[in-house]
């Protein structure tokens, strides 16, 4: 396994080509969706051995409803199926588990399912994993302004005190860092309303992959892609100390 310097703290994946795959392979879209349930599997597991503390993955969007009621309803399939199934297994992986997103418009049985796995997995601190359902990057900073308006009215902070942390601290990904590393498959080049606000500095990771065929290798490339990036955060580039890893190796030798 490459070792990962640095290594991203977080990583935002939206897990495109579901449909895509399915129809290269004469399949249904469901049948695709199973598969992609299986490339989350690889990519949980591709954090934990990287010691990668955050994932947040796409799981269904707040537009996604727009989809045909079978496939909808398929997906609500299988995301009770991961809850019910996959829960315990993330616990014994130290997983902490939050569905992040509107979980007010599902029915009351995912809803339940929902609460239960993340009070089942919340003192977990190996990896967080946030998924993403009924979300959208406006509705966070939607709601995140909501909760901020009625704090105001309920006199419990000012107008004036309101600044970028006060709204951070709203959005459904609270405490948490933002994505250092954002990755989306399947060849489109889009944010498709993914994590608006928290994106704000992320590096962008595209590829051509769909997303059932993201395996390990794909995750590694990802990564080491990243460690590649000059991060800027507005500064000039002059001041971005390169350390040369020849350099780094005398150093090392020297301490
Ligand atoms: C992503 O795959 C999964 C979800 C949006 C739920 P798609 O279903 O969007 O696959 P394509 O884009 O049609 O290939
Ligand atoms: C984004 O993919 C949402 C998820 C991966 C859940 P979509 O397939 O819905 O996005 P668009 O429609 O191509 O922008
Ligand atoms: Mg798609």
């Amino acid at each position: 396994m490459p070792e990962i310097t640095p290594k991203p703290a977080h990583v935002a994946v939206i897990m495109d080509g579901n449909g895509r795959w399915a129809n290269s392979q004469g399949l249904s879209r469901v049948a695709g969706h199973k598969r992609g349930v299986e490339a989350v599997k690889r990519l949980i597991k591709g954090c934990l051995r990287h010691e990668i503390p955050y994932l947040t993955i796409f799981a269904f969007s707040s537009e996604n409803w727009n989809r045909p009621e079978s496939e909808v309803n398929a997906l609500m399939e299988l995301l009770m199926g991961a809850l019910e199934n996959q829960t315990a297994k993330l616990d014994e992986n130290g997983v902490r588990l939050r569905l992040i997103g509107d979980l007010n418009r599902f029915d009351g049985r995912i809803q339940k399912l929902a609460d239960q796995a993340m009070q089942a997995t919340e003192n977990n601190s190996k990896l967080t994993l946030n998924v993403a359902i009924n979300y959208g990057g406006r509705w966070d900073i939607t709601q995140a302004s909501k909760r901020i308006a009625e704090k105001v009215s309920a006199g419990e902070i000012r107008v004036q005190d309101i600044d970028e942390k006060t709204l951070a601290n709203e959005l459904t990904t609270s405490g948490q860092p933002d994505p250092d590393l954002f990755i989306r498959t399947s060849g489109e080049y889009r944010i498709s309303n993914f994590m608006l606000w928290q994106a704000a500095y992320s590096e962008f990771y595209f590829t051509d992959l769909l997303w059932p065929d993201f395996d390990e290798a794909a995750f590694t490339d990802a990564l080491l892609k990243f460690t590649s990036r000059d991060r800027r955060f507005g500064t000039a580039v002059d001041q971005i100390q390169h350390v040369d890893a020849e350099e780094k190796k005398e150093a090392d030798n020297n301490a």
